[in-house]
């Protein structure tokens, strides 16, 4: 059986250095151990939360340049937009008709969402929030995945993949494997600049495609406690710290925590982050800048992946199919 390693990141909003550090760059490093790999954009998911046509668009592109920025070679991996590969809703809707209900009411999301209503607890509740789930096992199903790599917040989901999943083999026939969820040993979370975790809806993100001006803005925007230079600082639950242990080595934070031990100020303790995080992301912001304006480089790009995994949707579909009497009359 073939490993395939399979990921998505919804398209709202701006690449931050949270999806870098937290999806992009250990998929694309885990993509060396596996036979297959698959990419993609879920740009479906992004309309569930984000009604706002101009910025899905926006994302889209955006997101796209980061993996492509970040090493993704689309020669060695499939990279595509899941609204190129229709195969995948058509899956979605085949596995709506296996989900149990029940199963979709323990969604932590879904109950999140509905923990803020009072009387009417479906009050703003979409069915596409409600099946999130199915169109999530959908895409991972399709192509057999065996290995998903995903932030914790994700794990629930692929549980539910996996109980989608048993329900349809059980039902019809063994059709899918499977899938395992792939959780970093390292895989902090990664804070953003009001010491919560890094995310769009926060309001506190350090942008990974930024010129280097606006780097240094939100990193000088990170929220500290007002200890004065030359008074010894504590390290733990400090968001400028804990960035830093991210893209510094062994050597480097032990070096930083006797600095915060002698009393370095704030405005060295940022610009040393500064210097940490911009040495890693210049190689990316370059390579991003010289994609940037080459939109039929993207486009050529994601069209060719999405021909490329369409061969093997549609031969998983027309099996499925087959499967559940959706067939030729005979
Ligand atoms: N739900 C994921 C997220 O918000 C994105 C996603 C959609 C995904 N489909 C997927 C991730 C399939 C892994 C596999 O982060």
């Amino acid at each position: 059986m073939k490993k395939r390693i399979l990921t998505g990141i919804t398209t709202t909003g701006t690449p931050h250095i949270g999806n870098y550090l937290g999806a992009i760059k250990p998929a694309l490093k885990l993509a060396n151990d596996f036979d297959e790999s698959f990419f993609f954009l879920a740009d479906y998911h992004a309309i569930i939360k984000n009604s706002n046509n101009n910025d899905i668009a926006e994302s889209v592109k955006n997101i796209a340049l980061a993996w492509l920025a970040s090493g993704l070679d689309s020669k060695k991996s499939f990279f595509y937009r899941q609204s190129d590969v229709p195969e995948i809703l058509e899956l979605s809707w085949i596995l709506n008709c296996v989900t149990a209900k029940g199963l979709m009411n323990r969604s932590h999301a879904y109950k999140a969402a509905t923990a803020l209503n009072s009387s009417d607890e479906d009050k703003g509740i979409t069915m596409g929030l409600f099946s999130y789930p199915v169109l999530m096992a959908a895409d991972i199903l399709l192509f057999n995945a065996t290995h998903v790599p995903v932030g914790a917040d994700q794990i629930q989901h692929i549980e539910m993949t996996r109980d989608i999943a048993g329900r349809f083999n059980h039902l019809y026939k063994k059709t899918f494997e499977l899938p395992e969820a792939v959780i970093q040993a390292s895989q902090k979370i990664i804070t953003g600049t009001d010491g919560r975790k890094m995310s769009k809806s926060y309001g506190n993100i350090i942008p990974l495609l930024s010129t280097e001006k606006v780097l240094k803005k939100s990193i000088a925007k990170i929220i500290t406690n007002s200890l004065e230079p030359g008074v010894p600082k504590d390290p733990t639950d400090c968001s400028v710290f804990s960035l830093y242990s991210s893209f510094a080595s062994k050597d480097e934070i032990k070096e930083f925590e006797q600095q915060y031990a002698n009393g370095i100020s704030w405005g060295d303790a940022k610009g040393k982050l500064f210097e940490a995080v911009n040495t890693e992301v210049t190689p990316v912001r370059e390579k991003y800048m010289s994609l940037l304006s080459d939109t039929d480089l993207i486009n050529d790009q994601l069209s060719d992946g999405s021909k490329k995994v369409r061969e093997i949707a549609k031969e998983m579909l027309d099996s499925i199919r087959q499967s559940i009497g959706i067939s030729s009359i005979r």
